[in-house]
């Protein structure tokens, strides 16, 4: 039987895989792990989503890939209080089930090919290239993405404020963006992920007016819940921008059946109306990434940009493995700059996802 060519073939080894040695001599450490190497939400799903999911446990029917008229309402609203766009419609808004499927996907999706081309930071969150790869197109690193040769590029990727250097591109640089991809037709998704957990800078939209204009053409916005709301778990994300690419991706997602659970639809309206738990939850974040940072800097770490996100991007400037094994010898796990490719070679990404116990035996630790 002739075997079909293989497709994870095409992609990276999983990287995580990679550190499961060091997590193995971190969990040695006689007062237990300090995880700070994945950005997975460690405090509770605040109440009032809870609540909503659990009201809306009884729901035996199919939901719909477009989502509820209340999910698209939630949604709208919410982009226009906390983003500032104006004028977007419900044609203009779709609910994806978490946003890594969609940013894996989304080249697929949108029917790219081998010959056509997908960029991203040189510095990046790994699934911009999986996504790329999956769909046979050229994965494309840049520095700035006006100086990418715009033959054959079909999707370009922003990511501010990003994961992993917390660095955010103000207004100016976004609507320079904006423009060159408008003038070339280039297809623009600007993921934003992190867009309510800036500290030293107040992360922009690309559908804020200053930025893209009175239209949203040529550009979308992603939007997950994971972080802002505690809700990786639920898988809870939306896209919102131009309807002519939201149309067809909800026409393709329809057929692939990428449904967002109907509770979890439910839970997201709740999370999206509630502005109050994201006020605490960025609180106890904050609290975190001051211990963490004053911890680092006294060791002898540089931290550079991390002015956003759930991520200090902190650098002894030496090969970034050599930081993983020591801050693992002492029971703290990081991960390796060279995750988010090789000029991150020489930094460790440290996040801010740990109880306020394991972050104050973190501090104790990087001060012995
Ligand atoms: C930049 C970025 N985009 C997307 C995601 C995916 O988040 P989720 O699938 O939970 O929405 C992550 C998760 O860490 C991320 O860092």
């Amino acid at each position: 039987m002739p075997t079909p060519p293989s497709l994870s073939s095409r992609l990276p080894v999983f990287p995580w895989d990679r550190l499961e040695p060091y997590k193995a001599t971190a969990a040695d450490h006689p007062g237990g792990i300090v995880d700070l190497s994945v950005g997975t939400p460690v405090d509770p799903v605040p109440e009032v989503i809870q609540r909503a999911l659990a009201d809306a446990s009884d729901r035996p029917g199919y939901p719909t890939v477009w989502g509820t008229p209340e999910l698209r309402d939630a949604i709208t609203g919410w982009c226009a209080r906390r983003l500032g766009a104006r004028g977007l419609g419900p044609a203009e808004v779709l609910p994806v089930v978490g946003s890594k499927e969609l940013v894996a996907w989304l080249p697929v999706q949108l029917g790219l090919r081998p010959g056509d081309r997908v960029a991203f930071p040189r510095l990046a969150y790994p699934t911009y290239e999986v996504g790329a790869r999956l769909a046979g197109a050229e994965p494309v690193a840049y520095d700035d993405p006006r100086d990418v040769d715009p033959e054959g590029l079909r999707l370009l990727w922003l990511n501010s404020p990003s994961n992993p250097t917390g660095r955010v591109l103000d207004a100016d640089v976004l609507r320079a963006t904006v423009a060159w991809a408008r003038e070339h037709g280039v297809l623009l998704f600007s993921d934003e992920c992190y867009l309510e957990l800036g500290w030293e800078a107040d992360p922009v939209s690309v559908l804020h007016p200053d930025v893209c204009g009175e239209s949203h053409e040529g550009v979308v916005a992603v939007h997950s819940l994971s972080k802002r709301s505690n809700l990786a778990g639920y898988r809870a994300a939306f896209l919102a921008g131009d309807a002519g690419v939201l149309g067809e991706l909800l026409a393709i997602r329809k057929h692939g059946g990428m449904m967002v659970p109907a509770p979890v639809q439910a839970a997201t309206v709740a999370a999206l109306n509630d502005d109050a738990h994201v006020a605490e939850q960025r609180l106890r974040y904050a609290a975190r990434r001051d211990a963490l940072r004053a911890a680092l800097e006294k060791s002898g770490f540089r931290i550079e940009h991390s002015e956003a996100s759930l991520y200090l991007w902190a650098t002894r400037d030496e090969p970034c493995w050599e930081t993983v094994a020591d801050l693992a010898g002492r029971g703290v796990l990081v991960a390796p700059g060279d995750f988010y490719g090789p000029a991150g070679d020489r930094f460790v990404r440290v996040a801010l996802t740990a109880t306020d116990e394991r972050v104050a035996e973190a501090v104790r630790r990087l001060a012995a």
